[in-house]
């Protein structure tokens, strides 16, 4: 039995300059083949849901993603994060956050993220301190993000060559320093050029932009900022910035647009087709985009 916690996983990742991938789960028959791909490719990885992926898509709820977890789950290559629950939601809506990470934390996710991204900066502090006391006092860990990773909003996104060159939204070094002092979070989500792949009903389905990363800004981060840090919009980014990124901090990826789609592609056809697809999108996220196959032996250590 081992009794490593996430955090720990997280910080032999980040130390071993190799990354944890997490991979979202839309509809709940996506979460066999992820894990089966996960332990075919020998990769330590995080099951993950988002607040919208029950909302809008079909993974019902955080109780029935973890029920399903437990059902599939392989406990050498495996854990389950819960993934962006707002505190304002992608249609500006409040959103009563602590249910839901409370929630989480009872039922025994391995670790949470809060986003308050949509706040101001003392109001992010606020919300996640709030969630970090909360979740530390059953020993979870708590991710949470500075900065604007765009995409999962309705309209259509700047052009993306603008928004690079002027990084606009990108975390602020001075900010996330503060952050992570006074709210005593354990990694960060930082914005350094990727886009969420859009999840509205009109876009969903579009091809994601090839993002960029500034490597500038994650050095100037990672010098201010003593914990892991976290990519979202792992989908489609070039992948030369990608590798870069994880030998400079970034020490989990998450990535939801290159499995969900493949999956949807063909979930009309049958589920078992769409599963298919799933398990050789994440294969191929894994072992070509990623190069994480045989992370297990880096991040797993003992029992
Ligand atoms: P993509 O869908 O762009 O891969 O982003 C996933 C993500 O960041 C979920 O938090």
């Amino acid at each position: 039995m081992n009794t490593c916690t996430m955090s720990d996983f997280m910080r032999r990742a980040w130390q071993a300059g190799t990354a944890i991938p997490g991979f979202n789960v839309p509809y709940l028959p996506m979460m066999a083949p992820i894990v089966q791909a996960l332990r075919d490719t020998r990769c330590f990885g995080l099951i993950m849901v988002a607040r919208p992926e029950w909302m809008k898509f079909q993974s019902k709820g955080i109780r029935e993603v973890y029920e399903e977890y437990q059902r599939v789950k392989d406990t050498r290559c495996t854990r389950l994060h819960l993934d962006h629950v707002p505190v304002i939601d992608e249609d500006g809506l409040r959103v009563d956050y602590m249910a839901d990470l409370g929630l989480a934390v009872e039922l025994g996710y391995h670790s949470i993220m809060v986003d308050g991204s949509r706040l101001s900066l003392e109001e992010n502090i606020a919300a996640t301190k709030k969630v970090v006391d909360m979740a530390h006092a059953g020993g979870i860990p708590v991710e949470a993000e500075l900065g604007a990773v765009m995409g999962h909003e309705e309209g259509p996104l700047p052009p993306y060559d603008e928004l690079f060159e002027s990084g606009k939204g990108f975390t602020d070094p001075q900010e996330a320093l503060r952050f992570v002092r006074e709210t005593g979070v354990d990694w960060l989500s930082v914005a350094v050029g990727s886009v969420h792949g859009a999840i509205s009903a009109a876009r969903k389905s579009e091809k994601k932009v090839e993002a960029r990363l500034s490597i500038e800004r994650l050095d100037a981060l990672q010098a201010l900022v003593n914990v892991p840090m976290v990519l979202h919009g792992g989908s489609g980014i070039r992948k030369a910035c990608v590798l870069e990124a994880i030998r400079h901090g970034i020490a989990k990826i998450n990535v939801g647009t290159a499995i969900r789609q493949p999956y949807e592609a063909l979930m009309g056809e049958s589920v078992a087709k769409a599963q298919e697809a799933a398990y050789a999108a994440t294969v191929q996220a894994v072992r070509e985009e990623l190069e994480l196959e045989n992370s297990v032996d880096k991040i797993y250590v003992g029992g």
